[in-house]
């Protein structure tokens, strides 16, 4: 019961502090002044969207491996949704012409998982990270080489379905 009133009151501060917050920057902005600041708010660059694409295609492997389908779909959604986010916030970048080189990885690697293939899954697996690499080469960064992980940096995560 102690709790539910934690829980209540966690509620009623957190969704005033953000009511007031949005009233702040209304207040601050003035009318029509909002979409000026947008632009000076920050934005991460596409190395950073690649540290997070990395981190990603690490997961992807050892979750694909153990088998644990879901785990997979989820690292490969969010991959997915960080291309759709580097198109949206990098598109000032000319690489991103490059981009639609991993298509094809993306589709078969959630085609894998979808069927539940472990082998599909490996083979889809090397076919992505070569198109990663052919990017890179592409977008003159052919030093910067992507390779099947061989051991997990995540000590904290298990990657075995539970
Ligand atoms: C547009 C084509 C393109 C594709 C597709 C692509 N990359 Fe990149 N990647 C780049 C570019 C360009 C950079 C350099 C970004 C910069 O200027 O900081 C980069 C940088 C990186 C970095 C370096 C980040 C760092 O600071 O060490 C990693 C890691 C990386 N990519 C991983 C991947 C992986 C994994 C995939 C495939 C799942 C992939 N990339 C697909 C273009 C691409």
């Amino acid at each position: 019961m102690k709790y539910v009133f934690f829980l209540l009151f966690f509620l009623v501060v957190f969704g005033s502090c953000e009511q007031a917050a949005k009233e702040a920057i209304v207040q601050k902005s003035g009318s029509g002044s909002l979409e000026k600041k947008i632009p000076q708010g920050y934005k991460p660059g596409l190395g950073e969207f690649m540290l997070g694409v990395q981190t990603h295609h690490v997961k992807l492997w050892f979750a694909g491996n153990a088998e644990n389908w879901e785990l997979a779909k989820f690292e490969m959604d969010e991959t997915r949704e960080l291309f759709d986010d580097i198109k949206l916030y990098c598109n000032d970048r000319k690489e991103l012409k490059y981009l639609p080189i991993i298509e094809p990885g993306l589709d078969s690697v959630e085609h894998a998982i979808a069927a539940k293939n472990i082998s599909g899954f490996k083979s889809a697996y090397m076919f992505m990270t070569g198109q990663c690499n052919s990017c890179h080469r592409s977008a003159d960064h052919g030093f910067n080489v992507i390779v099947v992980p061989d051991k997990s940096p995540f000590p904290d995560q298990d990657f075995k379905k539970h």
